[in-house]
């Protein structure tokens, strides 16, 4: 009896003398006779032997790079090298034929600025496909984490009326008629006539939200999109990317740091167990590529050095004090090697924040306790009246991938820090309810999926570890 099966279970049970049907896209097509299948399940292929003297002609020559068919055939052990089965093939079936002359991805390196014009293949080579797979295996690894740890998933409104970072760089959401906007006596946008009857955006954090779930859940967690338009084009900003923001009532500071390791060392620990395959493809990769370039530019520890590397060692805590004291007494900022000023105050720029992690500390760096100025208004401020509960994790080669922090639970100060921050107590009476009835000390966090994706695949732009990247200027497919 002939089976449907995907060449990671063929691979893996080797069902020598059975029966089977696969279905893929060709690879390669050797001398009419050895196909290279690939059906996205593994970053393996299966070879096809091809007995091109039984076969009909036309389907022989519509066996091209790309085309998608179907095999019957008996599974056989291989003599060739490099493969332990290949399947005989008994019947080929051919669903989409392949134009090789026009098919974009040729047998040969296409740059990433190349394949991100051609997003909508790229899943088909060998790189994108193990991204995502690895892509996948995180996000399972996040909702196990969580779920084990007994948090309950919490899904937050995309559409929202309030901005939690106050950094007013949200996407307004209207169906309002662009071409005749319905002004109020002031000659403002009359937005009682819009959809919501106020001003609406995509949101930027499920944070606020999703605290007040927490204040009655216990531990909660959001797993969404997040939107913001910042116009910077730098490798490390989409315009739409995925946060994992976990808050846990009943916790400070400390206790949000060690969420957080634990939360990445888990997913690091899973993935690597997962994930061989495809990450020691990119990691040979990885070393291929930097081989070719100066040693100053090459990466302290190739790919899967650098996740046990992670996994083994605790993070390094210091506060925004203390790495302003390391950064005025180096050497880069003794020679002016840094761009951006140094001094107590300023928002650490990423200059800064690579220099402690890849060349001082050489680990990631937990970073806290920074001037309340640079934060946001919700979080906890501390007794000198100056700094805020807040901590970034920093990550070799990708400097910020956690933002977070202790929440403000006292109402008499967090309306002082409305006020201080221009918030207006109707457009957040709800968030601050939750103050006046049973608050508590609370924490939480924001994990980029994205940047996470990077440290995981050694890939060094956010364009290319999500599927279709929203970037200023770019929203194609
Ligand atoms: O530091 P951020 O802005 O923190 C928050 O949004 C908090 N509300 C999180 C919380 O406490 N619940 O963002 C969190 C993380 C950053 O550390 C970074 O990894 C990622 O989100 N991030 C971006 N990733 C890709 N593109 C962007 N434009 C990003 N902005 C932030
Ligand atoms: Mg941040």
């Amino acid at each position: 009896m002939k089976s449907k099966i995907s060449i990671k279970e063929l691979l893996k049970l080797e069902p020598i003398g059975e029966e089977v049907i696969v279905n893929g896209w060709v690879r390669t097509f050797r001398s009419n006779r050895f196909i290279a299948l690939n059906d996205g399940s593994t970053i393996n292929n299966i070879q096809i032997v091809v007995d091109f003297e039984k076969m009909d002609e036309s389907i022989l020559k519509s066996i091209n790079t790309g085309a998608a068919i179907e095999i019957k055939g008996s599974v056989v052990e291989s003599l060739g090298k490099g493969q332990k089965i290949e399947i005989d093939a008994k019947e080929i079936i051919v669903h989409g034929t392949c134009d090789p002359e026009a098919y974009p991805l040729q047998p040969k390196k296409h740059s990433m600025e190349f394949l991100r014009e051609k997003a909508h293949l790229r899943f088909r080579t060998n790189t994108f496909s193990s991204v995502f797979r690895i892509r996948h295996a995180a996000s399972f690894a996040i909702h196990k984490f969580f779920n084990d740890s007994g948090f309950y998933m919490l899904h937050t409104p995309i559409l929202t009326g309030s901005d939690a970072e106050g950094a007013g760089e949200m996407f307004r959401v209207t169906t309002l008629d662009l071409k005749n906007i319905p002004l109020n006596e002031e000659g403002d946008v009359d937005v009682t006539k819009d959809f919501f009857a106020k001003e609406t955006n995509l949101t930027v954090s499920g944070q606020l939200e999703a605290e007040l779930g927490a204040l009655a859940l216990g531990k909660v967690y959001t797993f969404g999109p997040t939107f913001r338009a910042e116009n910077s084009n730098t490798s490390r900003h989409l315009a739409e990317f995925w946060m994992i923001e976990p808050e846990i009532a009943f916790a400070d500071l400390k206790d949000d740091m060690k969420l957080a390791e634990e939360m990445m060392k888990y997913i690091l620990q899973h993935v690597i167990t997962h994930c061989k395959d495809d990450l020691q493809f990119l990691h040979d990769k990885e070393i291929k590529e930097e081989s070719q370039l100066p040693k100053d530019k090459r990466r302290e520890m190739p790919l899967m050095e650098r996740l046990s590397f992670v996994l083994q060692n605790d993070f390094t805590h210091i506060t925004y004090t203390e790495a302003i004291d390391v950064l005025r007494n180096s050497k880069p900022y003794k020679k002016k090697k840094f761009q951006y000023p140094v001094e107590w105050g300023i928002d650490l720029q990423s200059e800064h924040e690579r220099f402690l992690v890849e060349k001082h500390f050489k680990n990631p760096v937990i970073i806290t306790d920074y001037p309340a100025e640079i934060k946001a208004f919700y979080m906890r401020q501390n007794d000198d009246g100056k700094t805020v509960a807040a901590m970034d994790v920093l990550f070799p080669g990708i400097g910020e991938i956690i933002g977070g922090s202790q929440r403000e639970e006292r109402l008499d100060v967090l309306l002082k820090k409305c006020k201080d921050f221009n918030i207006e107590e109707e457009h957040v009476w709800w968030y601050l309810e939750t103050r006046k009835f049973g608050t508590c000390k609370h924490a939480g966090f924001g994990l980029g999926f994205e940047r996470l994706i990077m440290f995981l695949t050694g890939m060094t732009n956010v364009r290319d570890v999500i599927p279709f990247p929203r970037t200023p200027q770019n929203a194609e497919f």
